[in-house]
């Protein structure tokens, strides 16, 4: 069999923690071999590439060309653009860590880039490659409990990077909260819910003082099915009892995600709401469940099916443009204290017919 041999450019938090899963699992498989490392932190760099058995590291990623037939790029959001630009354009196929870059041109830039040379260029948006979303988008589908009319997605976490780092500012973040974490609801709720109509966004500092974007973000949007979803993130989460949360109530159950737990339950046969009263417990049943935690094993399976079959990725870099577009117009309606008309933003949407703005650069913030 043929195997791909990849770069991996970035070694820190999301290719420790996940990636490095996917890797060693396509390499058990001999579909992958990590033939270069590209990291500016050398122990980083020098951990990584003895766990693969690589012997290329290097701090500069212009060097590897040659070497890798595709890169999985793991870096500061402000650096997706140049990195990915430089492989497509030098016949290597990418798999870009979300968000695809940090604004509208820049996003632009890279999948024309991609279309241009016949590269792959995949979004690495691990919910939707998972099982626990792909049984509820099927739940949803099918109506087993009736029709959606309100989600709630709620995800706590204590994201506290240290002073200096990238992560704490808009340049190297793209935004906030919202742009980077975000982004993973809102491309799971359009593939949901299809065509957004409008939509609102607050975000703040209160309880993240250390970020220069939002770090605290409640969203809301109304897609033209009717369905009412809401967003709620926060990277200063002191505790949490939701963690990772997700509740779809339908109109013959509400059904729940946990996915910290991994489990999936079906919440039905509520009892009327009597005034004063509190009402008996409904049924609960747990209809999934998977193992706990981030799973990238599926998401780097399908980016190799993709390179080895010449597959199109299901995260594609213009479906994820249509979320950083949705995101975008949320935050420009903050700034303006509008509401935003995100018609012409779902995934079904053509992404080339919504007109190149400027809503995406940062240094527009205020
Ligand atoms: N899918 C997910 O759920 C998820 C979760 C976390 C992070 N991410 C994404 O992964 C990417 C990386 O995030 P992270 O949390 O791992 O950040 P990180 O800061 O932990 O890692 C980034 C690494 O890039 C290295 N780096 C910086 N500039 C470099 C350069 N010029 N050349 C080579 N290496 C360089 C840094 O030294 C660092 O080790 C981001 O796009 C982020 O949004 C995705």
């Amino acid at each position: 069999m043929r195997k791909v041999r990849m770069g991996v450019i970035g070694c820190g938090g999301i290719v420790e923690g996940a990636h490095v899963h996917a890797i060693q699992d396509e390499m058990a498989k001999g579909r992958l071999e990590i033939t270069a490392v590209c990291e500016i932190i050398p122990e980083r760099a020098e951990k990584a590439a003895k766990l693969w058995n690589c012997d290329y590291i290097t701090d500069d990623w212009t060097t590897m060309l040659g070497r890798v037939d595709a890169i999985l790029c793991a870096l500061p959001h402000d650096l997706h653009h140049p990195c990915g630009k430089f492989f497509l354009e030098n016949g290597v196929h990418v798999m870009m860590e979300k968000p695809l870059a940090n604004t509208e041109p820049e996003c632009i830039d890279l999948i024309e880039t991609a279309e241009r040379t016949g590269k792959l260029l995949m979004v690495a948006y691990p919910w939707r490659y998972e099982d626990g979303p792909k049984v509820i988008r099927k739940l949803l589908d099918d109506k087993t409990y009736g029709e959606c009319f309100q989600v709630s997605m709620w995800t706590e976490q204590n994201t506290h990077p240290a002073e200096g780092n990238w992560a704490n500012t808009k340049k190297g973040l793209g935004g906030g909260q919202f742009f980077s974490h975000g982004c993973h609801y809102i491309d799971l709720l359009l593939w949901f819910f299809g065509k957004p109509k409008r939509g609102i966004h607050f975000g703040n500092n209160k309880g993240t003082p250390w970020m220069e974007g939002e770090g605290t973000s409640q969203a809301m949007i109304e897609f033209a099915d009717g369905t009412l979803a809401y967003h709620g993130g926060t990277w200063g989460a002191a505790g949490t009892r939701l963690g990772y949360s997700f509740h779809f109530h339908c109109t013959k159950g509400m059904i729940e995600y946990d996915h910290f737990a991994g489990k999936i339950y079906a919440h039905t046969d509520i009892a009327d709401h009597i005034p004063g009263e509190i009402g008996a417990n409904e049924k609960c049943e747990l209809i999934y469940e998977h193992t706990s935690g981030k799973n990238v094993v599926p998401e780097m399976n399908h980016f190799l099916d993709c390179v080895l079959n010449g597959d199109t990725p299901i995260t594609t870099a213009a479906e994820s443009l249509q979320g950083l577009r949705v995101i975008w117009k949320m935050y420009e309606a903050e700034r303006n204290n509008t509401i935003a008309d995100l018609t012409g933003l779902g995934l079904e949407d053509d992404w080339k017919a919504v007109p190149l703005t400027e809503h995406g650069v940062w240094e527009e913030w205020e």
